[in-house]
């Protein structure tokens, strides 16, 4: 099979699409470059002094791990000069970033984790970057607002995520399915692997942080328990897996199916995944996978966020999963 690339897939698709602009493909491919850049740093951290952490913490109350600063700064500071944004926000900085007004200005807004699941950098544990991206809307001009910014999932132009595991993959949508890229570290490409991903309509697999049971409402328990049990329409417990970092534990239900959950508890009584950088991208992702994603109650992609940081509690994966989640939360009510 011929390879393909990421930068031919994109233009190729961007030839279909309604607004397709230069700007947006140039958004793309300087973020795919920070993916490589980031990467390379990530490969080699165990040699370089960029593991452990900076003594800070973050906006979020989380220690800030030195690479979590790495990948921050080298999106920011790339993204920044792209052509393609007026606006940036990060899960590791306060406020949003509006792009300086001597850089070229552009429509969209980029949404970013810059390392998601940092706490398992040292322990050579996959990581990931997320991101989203919002279009400014029609007629905007001037200095971005911080209600522009807030927009519910269901606005996004593009979402996707790199993983950085035994092979760096790129895996992300713009709204025409989802499609996987594997990072060819000799030529230092991403090549189409996967594409048109989509999630198995029931899984096997089921993930949670199951440490945190004690704090737990009776709705989560009872759906935990459903996949445990012989009572869920599979008739026999699910397996577990947690790595500890979405992007990884979202992969493999991207792939695999079944349900990966992050509820709230009485100690994060509005769940600990945040809405914007996290939940919402892998939402997109799900939904043109054929899955689904919900709070519980909602679809993610219709949750409006109140702010920027604003959290939510995720279940996502597979159709037939999600939906005996969301039957379960039905009985118990809000
Ligand atoms: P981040 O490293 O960007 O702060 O995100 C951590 C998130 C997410 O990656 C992961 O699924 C979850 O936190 C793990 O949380 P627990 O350690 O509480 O299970
Ligand atoms: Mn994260
Ligand atoms: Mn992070």
């Amino acid at each position: 099979m011929p390879e393909v690339t990421v930068t031919e897939h994109i233009l190729l698709h961007q030839k279909r699409s309604p607004h397709a602009t230069g700007q947006f493909t140039g958004l793309l491919y300087d973020l795919i470059l920070s993916g490589k850049s980031i990467s390379r740093r990530i490969n080699a951290a165990g040699l370089l002094d960029i593991l452990g952490g900076t003594g800070e913490v973050n906006v979020q109350g989380e220690n800030v791990q030195k690479m979590d600063q790495i990948a921050n700064r080298q999106l920011i500071y790339r993204m920044e000069r792209c052509g393609a944004l007026c606006a940036m926000a990060s899960e590791e900085e306060a406020d949003f970033i509006p792009v300086p007004d001597d850089f070229p200005q552009g429509d969209y807004i980029l949404i970013f984790d810059p390392l998601d699941g940092s706490s398992n950098i040292d322990v050579n544990i996959n990581v990931g970057t997320i991101f989203s991206i919002l279009r400014r809307k029609p007629g905007k001009k001037g200095p971005v607002t911080l209600d522009e910014v807030l927009q519910p999932g269901s606005r996004q132009v593009a979402a996707g995520y790199i993983l950085y595991g035994p092979s760096t993959m790129l895996v992300f949508t713009t709204g025409q399915g989802v499609h996987g890229f594997t990072l060819d570290p000799g030529v230092g490409e991403f090549l189409l692997s996967h594409p048109d991903m989509t999630i198995p309509e029931q899984g096997r697999i089921y993930s949670v942080n199951e440490g945190n049971s004690l704090y737990w409402d009776d709705a989560v328990r009872e759906c935990v328990d459903y996949f445990k049990g012989c009572e869920n329409s599979l008739g026999k417990p699910y397996s577990s897996r947690y790595v500890g970092s979405l992007v990884a534990d979202f992969h493999r239900t991207l792939l695999y199916g079944g349900i990966y959950m992050y509820p709230r508890d009485s100690r994060k009584p509005g769940g600990k995944l945040r809405l914007m950088c996290e939940a919402a991208p892998m939402a997109f992702l799900a939904e043109q996978a054929g899955g689904r994603a919900s709070n519980g109650f909602q679809r993610i992609m219709d949750v409006v966020p109140d702010k920027l940081h604003a959290r939510t509690q995720l279940f996502i994966g597979s159709p037939r999963d999600v939906e005996a989640v969301e039957r379960i939360h039905a009985k118990y009510g809000k």
